[in-house]
């Protein structure tokens, strides 16, 4: 399922969408838009506040414990359909007027899971309703929400916190204890995707809902409308614009398509990978696109190639394409990427440095662009100069590949042992790629003799492994290949107009 070709992923990665309208669709939205949006989300803003006091009252006066076990009784006989009529009439304010349904909705005992895919904005709740209100998985940041919030603790969801370290665990264990209930939880609906996509391709599926190895029920999800406009991704296109593009439209097509009930096999159930991999396999093909590796790793989208995360847009290729904009030249940037290298070798102040500190090392008087570099590589203020230096490095060529990779392993090899242990592998790799790397078990076990990993077998296995040999070749080397590998005055002068030119730094989606 690999792809062919890592480095074209800059331009073909489903994390983008942008809505291609003629002019005349263009009049006919600003037209209906403006009559029909406020409209729109008046009325379902409205449905909106009458379900807050009805989720609300569904947990109101219940213990912690009580909330704990799936909650019976008349809060659900008599509030699940008030909520289940009012958030269908929510979605058909918003010009839902019908989904087409094919096949039936699985139950419990068949299948305790709904896959759902391909995923492609907050308007994907449409298929909630239909699925009997199944429970969802979500992030703890949706619960202070208002009304969204005590939607979800109306369905009793799983949350998932990205600040709690502990979250992963208590996740899984909540996950295979609802799933393997027997019918005393309700039926749970997840997008294994994990993040959203213009549907061109179905990424790679996490495998939460695969763990418990139980049967699950894949089902697709369409909007087949001539204008595209309910999607939301990292790039392109903003939820306000799928909002208002939506509800610009007299009525959205979707169709909901139930598939049968997957069961999985013993080697399935044993390994949620692999179940994943095949389930994903199959509602690809059924809905006619290819399955790609992509993956959504924190916020960043990433193409996985022999278990290393290679983020598509390169932080290295921004870095040095925000300085070269800065009016750095070549030999400048050497310089500095000599005093960085210098300052992590002495050792005395580390290697975590903040966007001022990057500002002197690299000579620029503005705070701003060093302050983008550091946001290019960390989402907190402090940024590894060993990973700006190695990735820089890197691509722009400076060095050839071979005394790159001997610089990086002396560094993370402080005692001299010669061998580097699995996790001093992944440090040098996340140095040389800008990015962390937490499953560099593959490689270490390709590169690795006798319980050694040395430099000469790490770099044989980099150049010529077939795998490796392409990341190093798309993500580790310039741009333009330039024949040798050893650079030269012209190979950096060829490098920098080609990074000049590229920009991809642009349309990035503030979050
Ligand atoms: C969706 O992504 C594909 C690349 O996978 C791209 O070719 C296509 O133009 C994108 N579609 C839209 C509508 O942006
Ligand atoms: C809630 O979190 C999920 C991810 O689990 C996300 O897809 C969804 O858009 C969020 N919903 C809202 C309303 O923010
Ligand atoms: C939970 O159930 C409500 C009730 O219909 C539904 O509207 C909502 O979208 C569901 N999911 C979330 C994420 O709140
Ligand atoms: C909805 O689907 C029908 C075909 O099933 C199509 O003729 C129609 O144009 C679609 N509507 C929109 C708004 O795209």
């Amino acid at each position: 399922m690999e792809r062919d070709d890592c480095h074209s992923a800059t331009l073909t990665h489903p994390f983008f969408h942008e809505l291609k309208m003629s002019r005349a669709q263009r009049i006919r939205c600003i037209v209906l838009g403006s009559v029909l949006f406020p409209l729109r989300i008046t009325l379902t803003a409205l449905i909106f506040l009458m379900m807050w006091p009805v989720a609300r009252l569904r947990s109101a006066g219940l213990s912690a414990e009580e909330r704990s076990r799936p909650i019976t009784g008349w809060r659900c006989w008599l509030l699940h359909p008030i909520i289940k009529f009012l958030s269908r009439s929510a979605f058909f304010c918003l010009g839902f007027m019908w989904t087409k349904v094919k096949g039936r909705c699985a139950d419990l005992k068949e299948a305790p899971v709904l896959v759902v895919a391909p995923h492609s904005s907050f308007l994907d709740m449409v298929v909630l309703p239909l699925t009997e209100l199944a429970t969802v998985v979500s992030r703890s940041e949706n619960t202070s929400l208002p009304v969204v919030g005590a939607l979800l603790e109306f369905n009793q969801s799983v949350i998932v916190s990205r600040t709690d370290p502990e979250s992963r665990r208590k996740v899984v264990a909540q996950l295979t204890e609802r799933l393997t209930s027997g019918g005393y939880w309700p039926q749970m609906l997840m997008f294994p995707e994990g993040t959203t996509t213009n549907g061109s391709s179905l990424i790679k599926f996490k495998p939460g809902a695969f763990l418990a190895g139980v049967p699950v029920q894949p089902v697709l999800l369409r909007y087949p409308n001539k204008l595209d406009s309910v999607r939301w991704t990292y790039k392109g296109t903003s939820w306000m614009e799928t909002l208002w593009y939506t509800a610009s439209q007299f009525y959205t097509n979707s169709t909901v398509e139930f598939m049968p009930v997957y069961t999985p096999s013993e080697e399935e159930k044993k390994d949620p990978n692999l179940y994943a991999d095949n389930v994903q396999k199959l509602m690809a093909k059924a809905l006619g696109v290819p399955s790609t590796d992509y993956v959504m790793e924190g916020r960043v989208p990433v193409n996985k190639v022999g278990g290393l995360s290679l983020p598509i847009d390169s932080p290295a290729r921004d870095s040095l394409s925000l300085l070269h904009q800065s009016g750095l030249e070549a030999h400048d940037v050497e310089a500095a990427l000599v005093r960085m290298i210098d300052r992590c070798q002495s050792g005395a102040q580390g290697s975590k440095c903040s966007a001022e500190e990057l500002a002197s090392i690299l000579g620029l008087t503005d705070a701003q662009t060093a302050g983008s570099i550091c946001s290019f590589y960390s989402k907190d203020e402090s940024v590894d100069l060993r990973q700006i230096y190695f990735s820089v490095s890197a691509v722009s060529g400076f060095v050839s590949f071979g005394a790159l990779l001997h610089t990086a392993f002396t560094l993370f090899d402080p005692e001299g042992s010669g061998s580097l242990s699995a996790e001093q592998l992944s440090g040098l790799m996340g140095a040389l790629l800008g990015f962390p790397q937490h499953r560099t078990a593959d490689l270490y076990s390709q590169a690795s003799e006798e319980g050694q990993l040395t430099e000469e077998n790490l770099l044989r296995v980099l150049t010529s492994h077939p795998t490796y040999q392409k990341v190093v070749k798309e993500y580790l080397q310039p741009e333009e290949e330039v024949g040798s590998q050893l650079a030269n005055g012209k190979a950096v002068n060829n490098n920098r107009n080609t990074l000049n030119g590229q920009g991809s730094i642009q349309h990035k989606k503030s979050e």
